[in-house]
């Protein structure tokens, strides 16, 4: 199955931008979880507006699907101004973030998403405007070239990524402020799936909201997706509210497991065992067996794995878990070769 296509990806696909919005949190009020990130930009964010300023830069790490342009819509409200969305591949010359930065009017935010990826030209735009609210432009070319001064409305910039460990020390200075956004707990997961089944009118039992917040890997964009996949079944094959019984068979169908995991985070942990007894096993390695690029690994599949205590990470290499094992029904002990449950 493509990525894409996993009830458990925690990337948007094409055309769900829209509907996650009309279940997107408006205010901090209304956001559920990131609790420390959360009370600590409430307080930034009343001190600038006492101020009559714009906030300072926020940059965003953590894995991806845990919220962060929802926040970042959410700080724009709070703080009533607009905000410009983008991404780091997105902007691919210098000029294209000058007309953005031009563009923006006092206090606005500017969220950049992946900003991991901003090539370093633009980068090095971003630095004089960040710190100074101006754009250094050069005219001309050669020993003629000359710089001028822009300046610019102050603004935020709010900068997400999923690899803080990539952006450039320069880059990482510039920012006032840094929030990592941690998984969900199952109780946090079950108050927004909560939320949006009241948002989009369907009536779902206790019990099913714990199921769906237990397979959700942490990540409210899964929840959002599993509810709205569960509500289909519950309208076709039921009589459109969620129990347990509906729960269980949409999920089945789906092909996502108690413990959230579908088809490709099995076989990664698979191969893991049955190739590499269990690891350790270098990342590359991991993604060359499985026929995936290493970031996507790293980014996408990984954080749930470790979190959830299947995956280790070590200096050696991954290393998988006896829980691991035991999810999938195979015994560490002997060889780790006696595979009970096939797929
Ligand atoms: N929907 C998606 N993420 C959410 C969050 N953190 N709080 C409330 N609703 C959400």
């Amino acid at each position: 199955m493509d990525y894409e296509e996993r009830i458990t990806a925690a990337e948007l696909g094409e055309g769900e931008e829209r509907s996650e919005k009309t279940l997107r949190p408006q205010t901090l009020a209304d956001y559920i979880g990131q609790k420390k990130a959360a009370d600590n930009l409430k307080i930034f964010i009343e001190a600038a507006k006492l101020r009559g300023e714009p906030l300072d830069h926020v940059l965003f790490y953590g894995p991806p699907g845990l919220g962060k342009t929802t926040l970042a819509g959410i700080i724009a409200n709070e703080m009533g101004v607009d905000i410009r969305i983008t991404s780091g591949p997105a902007i691919e010359r210098a000029g294209d973030l000058a007309a953005i930065l031009t563009n923006l009017n006092e206090n606005d935010v500017l969220f950049i998403d992946e900003i991991h990826r901003l090539n370093r030209s633009v980068e090095e735009v971003l630095y004089s405007a960040m710190e100074d609210f101006a754009l250094d432009i050069i005219i001309g070319k050669g020993p003629s070239a000359r710089s001028i001064r822009l300046d610019i409305a102050k603004f935020t910039l709010i900068g997400a990524t999923t690899r803080a460990g990539s952006l450039s020390a320069p880059l990482r200075d510039r920012f006032g402020v840094s929030c990592k956004f941690e998984m969900y707990s199952a109780d946090e997961l079950k108050q927004i799936i909560g939320r949006s089944a009241e948002i989009l009118g369907v009536c779902v039992d206790d019990a099913s909201m714990d199921e769906m917040a237990r397979r959700s890997r942490g990540t409210p964009r899964v929840a959002n997706r599993m509810l709205k996949r569960v509500r289909d079944f519950s309208q076709v094959k039921g009589d459109g509210n969620i129990d347990a019984a509906i729960t269980h068979q949409a999920l089945e169908a789906l092909g996502v497991d108690p413990m959230g995991l579908e088809s490709l985070d099995r076989e990664i942990l698979r191969m893991i065992i049955e190739r590499f007894n269990g690891g350790p096993v270098g990342i590359d390695t991991i993604a060359a067996s499985i026929g995936e690029e290493r970031v996507t690994i790293e980014d996408v599949y990984e954080p749930y794995l470790i979190q959830a205590g299947f995956l280790h990470r070590t200096q050696k290499g991954r290393v998988v878990s006896e829980q691991a094992y035991k999810h999938l029904g195979i015994s560490c002990e002997e060889g780790q070769m006696s595979i009970n449950i096939s797929e």
